[in-house]
């Protein structure tokens, strides 16, 4: 077990999985069974997850990837307020995949990768009961980041994803998700490959004091 220092910067987004290695069931359920101690409003513990292997996964890909040529995303809206961070990150993870800034195709290439789930062998969506609020908004994303850190902690590589959540349609169809749950995120869950630059880049923080404010007066 390490320690949680270590495992909280360790974790990182994968943007590139091995395919063909699987993740053990047993180290899933692990992971699954921890992340449900995390805590929420009045208890309501109110994300929902569909996650996908083999066929299921690959009919799920193969829908989405289907639906981005039908009716390709908007470019995701980022407010003005907060785009430098969005440039910023496009840099770092563009650059390290040897994307130029002012090469469109070859961005749309690796973007499109996030329809297949950047090519993990469990692809999931997360939901949560539509009648809910931003209260459990916290309580989903707090149930995702134990997840993801026990995932880590079991040498497994993750990514969460807003872009699948673009085409809830497709998920609802696919994954049986029924109408009172509503589609927040993706998450893809495997080993990264190794061979992939981009899987490596450590995606800087603002200052503590850029977010947080603390009186002692
Ligand atoms: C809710 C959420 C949605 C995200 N959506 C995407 C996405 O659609 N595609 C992607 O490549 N990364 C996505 N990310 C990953 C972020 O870009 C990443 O967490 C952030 O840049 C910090 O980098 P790090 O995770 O490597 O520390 C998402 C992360 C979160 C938490």
């Amino acid at each position: 077990m390490s320690d949680l220092d270590t495992v909280v910067r360790r974790r990182h987004s994968t943007r590139m999985f091995l395919p063909d290695k699987p993740v053990p069931p047993e180290l899933l359920d692990e992971a699954l069974t921890l992340a449900m101690r995390a805590p929420s409003n009045s208890n309501v513990q109110p994300w929902r997850l569909f996650l996908a292997t083999g066929a299921r996964r690959e009919r799920l890909a193969g829908a989405l990837a289907a639906a981005v040529r039908a009716d390709p995303p908007p470019a995701m809206g980022i407010p003005e307020s907060h785009s430098h961070l969005r440039r910023q990150l496009g840099a770092l993870v563009y650059g390290a995949m040897g994307v130029a800034r002012e090469d469109t195709a070859g961005r749309w290439n690796a973007q499109l990768r996030n329809w297949d789930f950047f090519h993990a062998p469990v692809a999931g969506i997360v939901c949560m009961h539509q009648d809910l609020g931003f209260a459990d908004a916290i309580g989903v994303g707090m149930f995702l980041q134990t997840l993801l850190l026990a995932l880590t902690d079991r040498g497994l590589d993750t990514c969460m994803q807003v872009s699948t959540a673009l085409y809830p349609e497709v998920a609802r169809e696919q994954l049986g998700i029924p109408a009172e749950l509503t589609v927040l995120c993706g998450i893809c869950i495997g080993y990264a490959d190794p061979t992939f630059p981009a899987n490596f880049i450590d995606i800087p923080r603002n200052a503590v004091t850029d977010n947080v404010v603390v009186y002692d007066d």
